[in-house]
């Protein structure tokens, strides 16, 4: 006989994307620039998201989805310092009005990744004056948007954004090993967020405001050694960022793709992008932001499968790890898988594919992957059937 792993009433269960991945046509921003500097892929119209979005989420209704995290472009809503253009607020406020009509629950992230010129020109996240400018920016937006959403999260996954334009140079603001700016930058965030955080409650009281925390799950073998080594990098990566924020936190945004098992050897299936699958990562990611008593969001988890030969057993086991943490009494409220469409990843431009649906960059058609239809299933069952 099977059995069903139920979810909490009201558990919400969609996909996410970030603006300048999906929406296309954004010029004005560090990562454009970058492209023009031939430091990272072209962008262009990407999925024509800024135009298609009704389609688009007509499709995500169609796969039973409940909640939809997006992201907002500061670049569109500033292009120039305190300077703020009501048409691209007005067309996010279509968005939602078109996330509501088909009963979906908007989730909106304030900051993925993209800089406005005007602010990466002075030094971006390294500038003394980013935090309040910061702050400034996700008022006016809660200021224009708040009547049509609740949730938001202020910046996505700053250790990997900070480490990769800081340290890696892979993304702008392309430094190497510049250790100090990368602390500095991190710093910055870290502030940013909490001014962000009172400056939108203080527009709107009863937003709920959360970060959005890329959670590495380390964990080890079990030898003194290796736990050590898991501990130190629990951490390093997450407790000593989370610390300086979780006070100013409604919820915590979980963003889960990697477990690190020191003195691991097993040999396990890999994604497109060469990243091990291995979901008990989440119940264990889970349990490490569970610590800061807040709500969780799981804002992404996804893999890059271009032939989705993965994806419906990674969803699945996705679901089992995270109804397991729940019901160990992890308060879970939304599972948001990354990504609703193929998209720009970043320096690996458009080539790895981590969509629930397919598209053809040169046509921009449409097309759902089998494995969205076992995630459909899921979502409109609250739950996952298991022999
Ligand atoms: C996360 C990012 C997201 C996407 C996925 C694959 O780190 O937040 O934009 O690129 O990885």
């Amino acid at each position: 006989m099977s059995k069903k792993l139920e979810f909490p009433k009201g558990f919400l269960w969609g996909s996410a994307t970030a603006s300048y991945q999906v929406e296309g046509g954004i010029e004005q921003c560090d990562w454009a620039e970058g492209a023009r500097a031939g430091k990272v892929p072209v962008c262009g119209a990407a999925c024509d998201h800024y135009n298609r979005y009704e389609a688009d989420f007509d499709i995500a209704q169609s796969l039973g989805h409940t909640i939809h995290r997006f992201s907002v472009e500061w670049a569109r809503i500033e292009p120039e310092e305190g300077v703020f253009n009501e048409e691209a607020l007005e067309h996010y406020r279509q968005v939602l009005r078109a996330l509501h009509a088909r009963g979906m629950t908007p989730s909106i992230t304030l900051w993925h990744f993209t800089l406005p010129l005007w602010l990466s020109g002075r030094g971006g996240w390294g500038h003394k004056d980013t935090p309040a400018v910061f702050a400034r920016y996700c008022a006016k937006v809660v200021e224009a948007l708040g009547d049509l959403c609740d949730n938001y999260g202020t910046i996505n996954e700053p250790m990997v954004v900070a480490g990769i334009g800081y340290l890696r140079g892979a993304w702008p603001p392309f430094y190497k090993n510049a250790w100090v700016r990368y602390y500095r930058a991190l710093l910055n965030m870290t502030r940013g967020h909490n001014q962000a955080y009172h400056a939108i409650k203080k527009m709107r009281v009863d937003a709920q405001v959360g970060i959005v925390k890329h959670t590495i799950a380390y964990t080890s073998n079990g030898t003194i050694i290796n736990r050590i080594r898991a501990w130190a990098a629990n951490v390093m990566w997450t407790r000593l960022f989370m610390y300086r924020v979780y006070r100013h936190c409604d919820w915590i945004g979980l963003n889960y793709y990697h477990r690190t098992m020191f003195g691991d050897t097993r040999d396990l299936p890999k994604t497109d992008f060469w990243w091990n699958v291995d979901q008990e990562g989440i119940y264990e990611a889970l349990h490490i932001l569970a610590r800061y008593k807040r709500p969780i969001y799981i804002t992404e988890t996804g893999c890059a499968d271009a032939t989705d030969r993965l994806r419906a057993d990674y969803i699945r086991d996705t679901v089992r790890w995270t109804h397991k943490a729940i019901e160990e009494g992890v308060d879970v409220r939304a599972f948001c898988y990354w990504s609703l469409l193929d998209n720009y990843e970043w320096a690996e431009g458009f080539e790895k594919r981590f969509g629930l649906i397919e598209v053809n960059f040169e046509t921009q058609e449409r097309t759902p992957r089998p494995s969205a239809y076992v995630y459909k299933e899921i979502c409109e069952q609250n739950g996952l059937a298991i022999d």
